[in-house]
């Protein structure tokens, strides 16, 4: 089976998130299934410079969506890729969605339409020698792939619509239709049309054959009011075929046996060997080495990660004789929040703020717990990071990570299931409470081990998750026969 899968972002070349990650790893998890994926990506520098010596010219669009653009192929890291390359789209240094310092970019709308037509165009038969037999969209930024699909001349190849995060939807005024070469009745309810505006993420919603989200939980959620931001209608609406499909992550990359990146390699057996882990972390974090338990945040510093209400409890952490070794990026009152904390504690709190791959994997390997408060996760991956790295999680009770995470309730703890601490409501409160019992359960030194050992049995693999993709693909594939 041949599957086109399009995302805006891939690891290991370009990433701002899990999005990445998915992107990058569902595919070598499907080539063992006889999957073969090809994905689609922005030709971004970064990109462009990985594969300098090895892309091959495919097709020149001479015209996609008002700029002309070059389709490129090229093996990388095991994946084979499909490469956009348009440099008056994507030829901008950093961030592939934010001009340094600011907002979104203002033609946002166009570079990602024109992604998601280069899609359909293959999807369509551009590629004399390859046609996919399914394709695969991830976000808004891939989202309009299916709607160019259902309104262009060719017979419609059988689609899914994976929601990464159903916050960032691809809204923009209705006055950019005209460009977008569609016929007028496009823009309708049952097209792109969202509240008199248009919607990228809406519009996919209309046209996918099949959508997903990435965990069981985060399905539900969507369908209410409070997490579908607006597009819980609909998502209920097609609620059958709404399936919730827990992220895998990628077993390779994140292993404590041989992480090359790490200070020391652990197995569960071994889990002493973390203490170099350890140390090596409170050097890079000005943190003290004595044994009270360190906490680890490796996140997006914003409101969706809860990082207001950790900011909120430092004080209380500290106090109770924890550490806190922050590694994020994001809003600047946040940033700042953490930065101020280091002075309040030195120490005891210690941040370093930008994204930095490996120091993600020390943290990993070092901290004792890591602490993730989101008000809404769709899945989460550093929970999943943390059980394969013998690092307690600590979450919320909410999307994936109700879903992957066994709160060490009596029963779970009798029963030496647990493997992490859920807490709910999100709120400041019941964060610093569920920073209480995990300190209790770390001077505990017999059940810490024990849920340490546990969370690294867990199947965190991409296995069960891939053979339900490859499930859903072959379903999919019978509906157009
Ligand atoms: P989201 O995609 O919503 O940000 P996920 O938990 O799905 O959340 O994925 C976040 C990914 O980004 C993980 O791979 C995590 O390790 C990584 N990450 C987040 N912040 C940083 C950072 N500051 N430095 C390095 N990696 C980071
Ligand atoms: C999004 C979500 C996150 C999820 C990731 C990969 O960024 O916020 O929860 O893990 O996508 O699916």
């Amino acid at each position: 089976m041949k599957v086109l899968s399009v995302a805006s972002e891939i690891y290991p070349l370009i990433k701002t998130g899990g999005l990445a990650d998915v992107a990058g790893a569902l595919p070598l998890a499907l080539q063992g299934l006889g999957i073969e994926t090809r994905t689609l990506v922005p030709g971004y520098p970064a990109v462009m410079k990985a594969v300098a010596d090895k892309a091959v010219k495919l097709h020149d669009f001479p015209n996609l969506l008002g700029e002309p653009a070059t389709l490129l192929a090229a093996k990388h890291a095991g994946l084979d890729l499909l490469i956009l390359d348009a440099p008056a789209y994507f030829g901008r240094m950093g961030n592939p969605y934010n001009a340094p310092h600011g907002e979104g970019y203002s033609d946002n709308w166009r570079r990602f339409a024109a992604l998601s037509k280069a899609g359909a165009e293959i999807a369509g038969g551009t590629l004399s020698d390859w046609r996919p037999d399914i394709v695969h969209t991830h976000d808004w930024q891939a989202a309009m792939t299916t709607v160019f699909m259902r309104y262009a001349e060719t017979p419609e190849v059988p689609s899914i619509l994976t929601i990464h995060n159903i916050a960032f939807q691809g809204n923009f005024d209705a006055g950019i239709f005209p460009w977008l070469g569609l016929p007028s009745h496009a823009l309708a309810v049952d097209g792109i049309e969202y509240y008199g505006r248009i919607g990228y993420l809406k519009g996919g919603l209309q046209t996918a054959w099949a959508v997903s989200t990435v965990s069981p939980t985060y399905a539900r959620e969507i369908e209410t009011p409070q997490f579908g931001m607006g597009l819980e209608g609909l998502i209920s609406a097609r609620a059958h075929t709404v399936h919730g499909i827990v992220n895998g992550i990628d077993t390779d990359v994140w292993d404590p046996e041989t992480d090359e990146t790490i200070a020391r390699r652990f197995t569960a057996s071994k889990l002493r060997l973390r203490d170099d882990n350890r140390i090596r972390l409170c050097e890079n974090f000005g943190l003290d080495n004595d044994d009270s338990p360190i906490f680890s945040v490796v996140s997006r510093l914003t409101w969706q990660k809860g990082m207001d209400l950790l900011a909120e409890a430092v004080d209380a952490l500290v106090a109770m004789g924890g550490k806190l070794a922050v590694l994020g990026s994001g809003d600047y009152n946040l940033e700042q929040a953490f930065l101020d904390a280091v002075r309040r504690h030195p120490g005891r709190v210690g941040t370093v703020i930008g994204y930095d791959e490996t120091l993600s994997h020390m943290q990993q390997a070092g901290a004792d717990a890591i602490l993730i408060p989101s008000r809404f996760e769709p899945c989460g991956l550093t929970q999943l990071y943390a059980l394969r790295y013998g690092c307690v999680p600590v979450v919320a009770r909410t999307g994936g990570l109700a879903d992957t995470v066994v709160d060490a309730n009596p029963a779970a703890l009798a029963s030496k299931s647990a493997t992490g601490i859920q807490f709910s409501p999100v709120e400041t409160w019941s964060l610093i409470h569920a920073i209480r019992r995990t300190i209790d359960l770390y001077n505990d030194k017999k059940i810490w081990l024990q849920m340490q050992k546990q969370g690294m049995k867990s199947d965190v693999s991409w296995d069960a998750s891939a053979a339900r993709y490859a499930d859903l693909y072959s379903k999919l594939q019978l509906m157009a026969k």
